[in-house]
């Protein structure tokens, strides 16, 4: 069935976009001057990310990426949302400012806006400058102040011709992923680490929103968070009381002190050591819109290897999975804009969603696109309860470099060929073009 946005109540205004992130597209990762990151340091590690991959070149979209914004034109995609790479601009994270990295996000923007393409920046990614994780990273205060400079920079540079800006992408599962679980840059399994780098991300977050609040005249600023239901994997209290500490870690560590100006109680404890006076309204900004990359919900479990005693569990075994074995429901998208609605009050974009499969498939991707149509009806439905959604940006763009699972694990709308790099509309871009385009 060819559904019409506007019968499944979109207004003429909502934006329709696609996003990607620098490190897992753009490659050029030792050009221009552009210093290492932490992830290019945790693709060095022996057996961390699949196949031993890396994203030196990745789909090479920091040479192609006139190509790129093409292609996003001939689709019809209003707004793209890409990342910074602040080692690009910041070789060594602070000092120095390369103006190489500068100016490869001047043509960017500059071919979007030829384009009529909207462009959304992203200031962080994952991508730490490494000679700032050298100094501490996200466990020092200081990168929080680093963080606000750089932000500074790219405001003044851009801000003339970007308007929208997100701070940090999912800083919750950046953090969770690179200081609890280790199974992300830099690698770290350590519960005093991860309160103290939860922090140090929600002070960097503030300080950006007021750098980029100062500097840009206009400007739209949101948070962007991985928000997802969380529920207990059996109705046991235990499990119960798991699933709420993962909730509190994954979704809420973020938007409540950001939003709410307080850190979730089971958290609160452990992370009140590092807290100090005034830090509450450095952190808890204005901003215009909540960001949400939804993708599935989650399932919880007591786990004692983990550093906070609870874990990822299984969902049920008749849930209908991905290929990369994410649950498939997507009611889950109407339930939880419905909950981000009620606690936070803001305006929602949603930065990310999108559907991963292993194989190289082919072009002929029906599950993704079947994925999205029944991703932007659930998100239709909760319009229609009143929430406030303003914006859908599918992940992703190009097939790209999925963080631990490497080139294996594709989520791209367009397929990529990594041998020869050559894009292609997979069903999934075909069947979006038509959508935005009908209107
Ligand atoms: C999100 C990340 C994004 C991508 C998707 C699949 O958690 O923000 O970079 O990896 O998942």
């Amino acid at each position: 069935m060819r559904t019409k946005a506007a019968d499944l109540g979109f207004p003429p205004a909502f934006l329709w976009g696609a996003s990607t992130s620098a490190y897992q597209v753009e490659g050029a990762a030792k050009e221009d001057g552009r210093g290492p990151s932490i992830w290019d340091t945790f693709c060095t590690l022996k057996g961390r990310v699949d196949h031993g991959d890396t994203g030196d070149v990745a789909c090479d979209h920091y040479h192609r990426y006139r190509d790129d914004v093409r292609l996003m034109a001939d689709l019809g995609v209003r707004a793209y949302r890409f990342s910074i790479a602040w080692p690009r601009l910041l070789p060594r994270g602070r000092g120095a400012v390369n103006e190489a990295g500068l100016a490869f996000y001047d043509r960017l923007i500059d071919s979007l806006l030829e384009r009529g393409i909207e462009p959304w920046a992203c200031l962080y990614h994952w991508d730490l400058p490494q000679a700032l994780h050298d100094r501490g990273g996200w466990t020092s205060r200081d990168t929080a102040g680093w963080f606000a400079d750089y932000a500074a920079l790219c405001a003044k540079r851009y801000g003339d011709r970007v308007k929208h800006w997100g701070t940090i992408n999912e800083p919750s599962v950046h953090s969770i992923f690179g200081y609890a679980f280790g199974w992300g840059a830099p690698s770290i399994a350590d519960r005093t680490m991860h309160a103290r780098a939860i922090h140090t991300l929600n002070l960097a977050h503030g300080g950006a929103v007021d750098a980029l609040r100062t500097l840009v005249p206009g400007a739209s600023i949101g948070g962007i968070h991985s928000h997802q239901p969380c529920r207990p994997e059996r109705d046991d209290p235990a499990c119960v009381e798991a699933a709420a500490l993962f909730d509190e870690l994954w979704n809420r560590a973020f938007p409540d002190p950001q939003i709410l100006g307080a850190y979730p109680p089971r958290l609160a404890e452990a992370i009140e050591p590092y807290v100090q006076p005034g830090d509450m309204a450095r952190i808890c900004r204005p901003v215009d819109w909540f960001g949400v990359n939804h993708y599935a919900p989650m399932y919880a479990a007591p786990n004692t290897d983990m550093v906070w005693g609870c874990g990822f569990g299984a969902p049920p075994d008749d849930m209908p999975r991905s290929d990369v074995g994410w649950p498939l429901e997507p009611a889950a998208m109407r339930e939880n804009l419905l909950t981000i609605h009620r606690r936070y009050r803001l305006p929602i974009v949603v930065t990310e969603n999108g559907y991963g499969s292993k194989s190289e498939a082919g072009l002929e991707d029906t599950p993704r696109l079947d994925y999205l149509r029944a991703n932007i009806a659930s998100m239709a439905e909760a319009l229609r309860d009143g929430v406030d959604v303003r914006g859908y940006f599918v992940w992703s763009l190009l097939d790209n470099f999925e963080w631990g699972g490497g080139y294996g694990s594709r989520f791209g709308i367009v397929h990529v060929d990594f041998q020869t790099l050559e894009r292609t509309p997979k069903a999934s871009a075909r069947w979006y073009a038509d959508f935005i385009r009908r209107g």
